[in-house]
């Protein structure tokens, strides 16, 4: 077996390198004046199970290019299967036409992986359960809500909710299978969910309600928001606003991907909360990171995969 990295998320593939015992095998990834990208195997991978970890957030086209190439240079160089470890989905919100004219962009991408050669995906916490049905290879979907409940656990154990009752949160409806998984996962955990609102063309993001079962009351409860990912961190911030006019006394947030795009470090900073918990999923440089920040490791999960 050999492991490559594209250029996205070199220290999540060191860490998948390392739990496997294996070194990354090198590439060569080379960029034209004009833009364009050159990519070569170097060692024999006749015959060989090889995987390529690459995450697709910011900058999502460079990323899924260089992917394609990596997965279309192994084939071509002989590899026997390619195992294309993608920890975020790029394109992925883009999963069916929002209004007519549209492009399907996620199925637009899977398509072009395939044509490259890939053999097997493994990805998380997908933004919808509908997308592994655009993929006709064997997909891995799997998720980091195993970790989230062990914090979470951890969190309650640990003292911080002095006697007040926890609640999850989900900042949308697409996360409410999500967050019945999560109150399971945590001995049915009460659960609610905030119904929001985005407007296709602006983006502007308005909440309209909470779903919550009757009996529940939300004053002076310590809520874990949990989503799939932070990408401008608009969602997040609307939903804390929220909660705490209904009267929540204290947060956390957990998302799978940190995908940190445009001012999101500035919103985030600036949040109502006690913690922000990611995965490693989307690398996140030290200048996007700040002192609330705490990122857990998904490495383990994916080398039971493998
Ligand atoms: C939306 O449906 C997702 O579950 C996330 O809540 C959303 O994509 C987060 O994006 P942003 O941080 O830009 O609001």
């Amino acid at each position: 077996m050999k492991i490559f990295s594209g250029s996205s998320n070199g220290p999540l593939a060191e860490k998948i390198a390392e739990g496997l015992r294996l070194t990354l095998s090198p590439l060569e990834i080379h960029i034209f004046p004009d833009g364009e990208k050159r990519v070569r195997v170097v060692d024999e991978v006749v015959d060989e199970n090889c995987i390529v970890v690459q995450s697709t957030p910011p900058n999502v086209n460079e990323n899924y290019i260089e992917l394609f190439f990596i997965v279309d240079a192994l084939k071509r160089s002989g590899a026997k299967s390619v195992t294309a470890v993608i920890p975020y989905l790029g394109y992925q919100r883009q999963d069916h036409v929002f209004r007519e004219g549209e492009a399907v962009s996620i199925e637009v991408m899977v398509k072009t992986l395939q044509a490259s050669g890939a053999d097997k995906i493994i990805t998380f916490d997908l933004h919808s359960i509908k997308i592994p049905q655009f993929f006709s290879i064997p997909i891995a979907h799997l998720s980091a809500l195993p970790l989230f409940a062990e914090k979470i656990r951890a969190i309650s154990e640990g003292g911080a909710l002095s006697g007040a009752s926890p609640i999850l949160i989900s900042p949308d409806m697409g996360g409410i299978r999500r967050i019945k998984l999560l109150s399971e996962l945590l001995g049915d955990m009460p659960y609610a969910s905030i119904e929001k609102d985005r407007n296709l063309k602006t983006g502007a993001i308005r909440i309209k309600n909470i779903h919550v079962a009757p009996n529940i009351q939300l004053k002076g409860r310590f809520a874990f928001i949990v989503d799939d990912m932070i990408a401008s961190g608009g969602t997040i911030d609307k939903a804390v606003n929220f909660l705490k006019k209904k009267g929540i006394a204290k947060i956390w947030i957990f998302a799978t991907h940190a995908v940190f795009a445009e001012n999101a470090k500035i919103i985030l900073k600036k949040i109502k909360a006690e913690k922000i918990y990611v995965t490693n999923s989307v690398f996140v440089p030290k200048e996007k990171q700040f002192p609330k920040l705490q990122i857990l490791s998904i490495a383990r999960i994916i080398i039971e995969n493998l």
